[in-house]
């Protein structure tokens, strides 16, 4: 195992004020040495640079210098008294000294009045031995304080343990403000503040008379930055400081932050986001620095286990008899039934190669191509939307590439809910001054959040961004404000002019579709005025666009609008799909789509083909195999009877869960590896305990295309990491797999994968992370696609037609609803609802209109049911402005809410992902669970009384 731990290395990597990016080069003197850095370098950061660590309190390197504790002053020749080194900038042949007898005495003094009101319960501290008061006083070499211990003080304060995951001591805060900078500056949350002067000063989290009442989202910045023990994690204080730490990354979502995992033996002490990780630069959200307590839950199921039937208990077994057992049952079944009648769902959580030796598998063991992913409920429609216009399935820019841009247009996504770290950067930018366009049925936190607010809101009606993004278009091209040179040089002309032909039609002017989307003809106008000449504008959308009817033609009209503005292939623009899952984009690219291979090469590619079959050692089945919708309707069919689904939960994510389930109970095998038995599980025959992140090596791709290493931290507690699963699948299936490690699985990655050719662990080790396409073209990858010309050769404009859903409000269903996700909670839930994440949110809510509420006499808190043409299910009520009056919202993220059961089977026309954002819904006040509920509570209890059995016959067996 790499360790990668050197007890104080976050601290003392802090080189105390942030690097400073100028060409001009400033020389200066300290302490007799030379040293060069860019202008605007503090001189702390300076000496730093030497090795000459200057004693500081109040500042670190992820902050701007704020100069208030006086611990690091210095004497600079010329200047008078003793400058803050962390606020003085350099200047050219300034002179330093940071160590002499009067700065000595200076520093001791100062540290003299800190310690006379902090408490000296050292040993007994949490941060003993990583506290840099300690490690300050020590510095300064404090030997006596004159001024006693009982003045006026904190020392009686009381704590804050309302938090969760970490407590709030007083006491021990030197008020350094470094947690209210982090919360401002990092975060973008502005919860805290300093109340009272002098010894009255103290630390306050607003909105709440404590955290967890607070404004406060729990990101941990503010815990990160104190120096002290005030701001602590509870798992180090229950844990004490951790031995050795592995850099790794998150398994949440695609903004694939990468962390330390900070490990005492083989226990996880905590997580702290790395400051060299190349998506998150040290910052990170409640769920990845704190949510981690479900890998070691007691819901985990550690042993394979079989049954035959759903009715019986499920009874533990090895793994050989286990895999033996469902290689048996695949053969028997593709006897039966034939060849095609089974398939494979790949994960979004797993790693790549996870990934892809699951399509491996399909592919070669089963011998077909019916094998899919989640991505076929979320971002399919961006594979095929971005691949036929740009060239490539995948996001143009990196996050930081939002650094740099004047306008965002943020269509169809939450990001500070859904993706936090991009969410902060991007709330940075705004606060430096960019523009913000919204586009969203609901009024999501971006659009009125501290010191940063959307210039423009269109609260468009679910279901009309087509509609929306074809009038934007409609006004670039006939105000002209195209960028024609760009075109000209950069697309193919017939179809841009045929694009422009069309979106200038007056059918697609504002003030014909603005009424179709519910928005106002003169704020569509300003939008598409705002994106197309305010400088570089980005665009970054969501789920909100992808899940519809039409999902693939937004996501051209998006690609259409950068290509008309110029606004792609640089840095500050580009088209960017936030991915859901932490490597969603990554199975995406190891081939877990039924007409393509690795690389998103189509299947009846016959070279392709080859080329993999000479690899694999196999004949490969010329043409697409089953999706997830069509395995559903072909088991509903009879034809379809056995299926192996890795790390997905099928019963829950996708829609119209009782057509989904009906599907599940009609297969005669089902194979789910998982940590935990969900919903899918409860309809499985074979159950193979699956691996958490912490328990496996691997890599993830995350939403900018950038590849990261995840690092076993621990022993599966399975014994097997999922794809030695899959290995051990694959032989008992006759097809061989000799892995001795995921570095092996990527090399056969890369050598099969175009885009992917320079990648090896060695290389990603090398670089920190790697952004594919990584090649002899890009071998340090590739941070912006697009840049001289499209991967296809020339971009190509796209016919973007409107055509209105099928799911429509009648008297009957008079309202629409859409889904969503929020900051607390992830997906299906399996994981954050086992973390004390429920704190902020224990159950799925409908959020109403008040106008809609009152006139269905619905208060804020009652049960509510919710019908729709696939079904019904009760909720709690949140009446709420958030949405517009005719639109209701959900979270999907308790499986008992059944927002699936109401989600119909409507899908995009080109990739069949589920219309969740659009359903056409009655709401009325209940008493009841609805009947699906009932229904599901008695399985649900049935297959735990199954599960439990099973335990207890182990116990029986024991005894004897
Ligand atoms: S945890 Fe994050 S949001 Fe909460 S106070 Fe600290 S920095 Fe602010
Ligand atoms: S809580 Fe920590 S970071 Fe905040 S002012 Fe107090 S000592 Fe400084
Ligand atoms: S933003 Fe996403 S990747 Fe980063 S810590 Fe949060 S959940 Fe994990
Ligand atoms: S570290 Fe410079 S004033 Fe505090």
């Amino acid at each position: 195992m790499i360790n990668f731990f050197d007890p104080a290395s976050d601290k003392s990597s802090d080189l105390g004020t942030p690097a400073r990016d100028s060409e001009v080069q400033v020389s200066l003197s300290i302490d007799g040495r030379s040293v060069t850095v860019p202008a605007g370098t503090s001189v702390m950061r300076a000496a730093a640079m030497l090795g000459t660590s200057i004693p500081k309190l109040c500042a670190t390197d992820s902050l701007e210098a704020f100069g208030s504790c006086r611990m690091c002053m210095v004497e600079i020749e010329g200047m008078r008294g003793y400058p803050a080194s962390c606020t003085t900038p350099v200047s050219e042949g300034m002179v330093v000294r940071t160590e002499t007898p009067r700065l000595a005495g200076l520093r001791r003094n100062v540290m003299e009045l800190y310690i006379s009101d902090h408490p000296l319960d050292c040993l007994t501290c949490s941060a003993n031995g990583n506290c840099e008061l300690q490690t300050v006083a020590g510095q300064v070499g404090l030997r006596e304080v004159r001024y006693g211990y009982d003045g006026a003080n904190h020392l009686a304060e009381q704590k804050d343990v309302s938090n969760p995951y970490f407590d709030y001591e007083p006491s021990k805060c030197i008020v350094c403000s470094r947690c209210v900078r982090a919360c401002e500056d990092i975060q973008g949350t502005f919860a805290l503040t300093i109340t009272g002067r002098g010894f009255e000063s103290r630390v306050a989290a607003a909105g709440g008379d404590n955290f967890l009442a607070s404004e406060c989202v729990s990101c941990g910045a503010c815990v990160q930055a104190c120096p002290t023990a005030t701001l602590t994690e509870k798992s180090l204080v229950q844990l004490g400081q951790p031995e050795r730490a592995v850099i790794t990354t998150c398994a949440y979502c695609g903004v694939g932050c990468s962390f330390r995992a900070e490990m005492k033996g083989d226990q996880l002490v905590r997580m702290v986001p790395d400051k060299n990780g190349g998506a998150n630069h040290g910052h990170a959200c409640v769920k990845g620095r704190f949510a981690w307590g479900y890998a070691t839950h007691p819901d985990r199921i550690t042993k394979p286990m079989i049954r035959k039937r759903l009715e019986d208990p499920w009874q533990e077994v090895s793994w050989d008899e286990a895999v033996n057992y469902a290689a048996s049952e695949f053969r028997r079944i593709q006897l039966k039934y034939g060849r095609d009648s089974i398939g494979g769902i790949t994960s979004s959580r797993c790693t790549n190669e996870e990934a892809y030796l699951v399509q491996k598998l399909v592919r070669t063991a089963f011998g077909n191509n019916n094998v899919d992913t989640c991505a076929r409920v979320c971002h399919s429609p961006t594979g095929y939307g971005l691949k036929q216009t740009l060239g490539e399935s995948a996001g143009t820019q990196s996050f930081d590439s939002v650094m740099q841009a004047d306008v965002v247009l943020v269509i169809g996504a939450n990001p500070t809910d859904a993706h936090p770290v991009f969410g902060s950067q991007l709330k940075r930018r705004l606060r430096q001054g960019a523009r913000l366009i919204v586009i969203d049925p609901r009024r999501i936190d971006l659009v009125d959040s501290p010191h940063a607010r959307a210039e423009l809101h269109l609260q468009l009606r679910p279901g009309t961004n087509v509609a929306m993004l074809n009038a934007l278009a409609h006004v670039i091209v006939t105000e002209g404000l195209l960028a024609q040179d760009f075109i000209d040089a950069r697309c193919e002309t017939e179809e841009f002019t045929r694009w422009r032909d069309f979106v200038s039609l007056a059918d697609n002017a504002p003030e014909v579709l603005g009424p179709v989307c519910g928005v106002p003809a003169d704020q569509i106008r300003a939008a598409a005025r705002l994106y197309a000449t305010g400088g570089n504008a980005a665009i970054y959308y969501g789920l909100g666009v992808t899940e519809h009817s039409q999902g693939s033609t937004a996501v051209m009209a998006i690609a259409n609008l950068a290509m008309a503005t110029g606004n792609i292939g640089r840095e500050g623009v580009g088209v960017n799909p936030l991915r859901g899952q932490n490597n969603v984009q990554g199975s995406c690219d190891m081939g877990s789509f039924p007409h393509e291979l690795p690389g998103y090469r189509h299947i009846s590619n016959e070279g392709v083909r080859a080329e993999f079959e000479r690899a694999w050692g196999v004949t490969l089945q010329p043409d697409p195999g089953l999706r997830i919708p069509n395995m559903f309707e072909a088991a509903l069919d009879g034809s379809f009877k056995a299926l192996y689904c890795q790390g997905e939960d099928i019963a829950q994510s996708d829609p119209n869960t009782q057509h989904v389930t009906a599907a599940l109970l009609a297969m005669e095998c089902v194979v789910v590896q998982d940590i935990f038995l969900n919903e899918t599980a409860k309809f499985a025959h074979v159950f193979l305990p699956g691996s958490s992140f912490l328990e496996k090596d691997g890599t993830f791709t995350n939403a900018e295309r950038r590849i990261s290493r995840v690092r076993k931290v621990m022993e599966p507690l399975a014994g097997k990491a999922d794809w030695e699963a899959t290995i051990a699948l694959a032989n008992a299936l006759g097809y061989p797999m000799h892995y001795r490690h995921p570095s092996e699985i990527m090399d056969e990655i890369a050598r099969l994968t175009p885009t992917f050719h320079r990648v090896s662990y060695a290389e990603i080790d090398r670089h920190g992370s790697l952004q594919w396409p990584c090649n002899d073209a890009a071998p340090d990858g590739t941070p912006t696609m697009h840049i001289d010309q499209f991967v296809r050769g020339k971009g190509r404009f796209m016919l973007t037609g409107y055509v209105a859903t099928e799911e429509k409000v009648n008297n009957r269903y008079p309202l629409l609803l859409t889904t969503g996700r929020i900051l607390s909670q992830y997906n299906v839930g399996a994981q954050t609802r086992r973390t004390a994440n429920v704190a902020w949110h224990d159950a799925d809510r409908l959020e109403i209109h008040p106008t809609d509420a009152e006139s269905r006499g619905i208060h804020d808190g009652d049960w509510v049911g919710i019908g729709s043409r696939a079904g019904q299910t009760v909720l709690r009520a949140k009446v709420s402005t958030r949405v517009a009056p005719g639109v209701v919202y959900t979270t999907f993220h308790f499986p008992e809410s059944g927002a699936n059961v109401i989600t119909t089977d409507n899908s995009d026309w080109a990739t069949n992902c589920p219309e969740y954002k659009v359903t056409a819904v009655e709401v009325v006040k209940v008493f009841q669970p609805s009947q699906w509920q009932k229904r599901y509570q008695d399985f649900s209890e049935e297959q735990q009384r199954l599960l439990q059995e099973r335990r207890s016959a182990e116990k029986a067996e024991v005894r004897r």
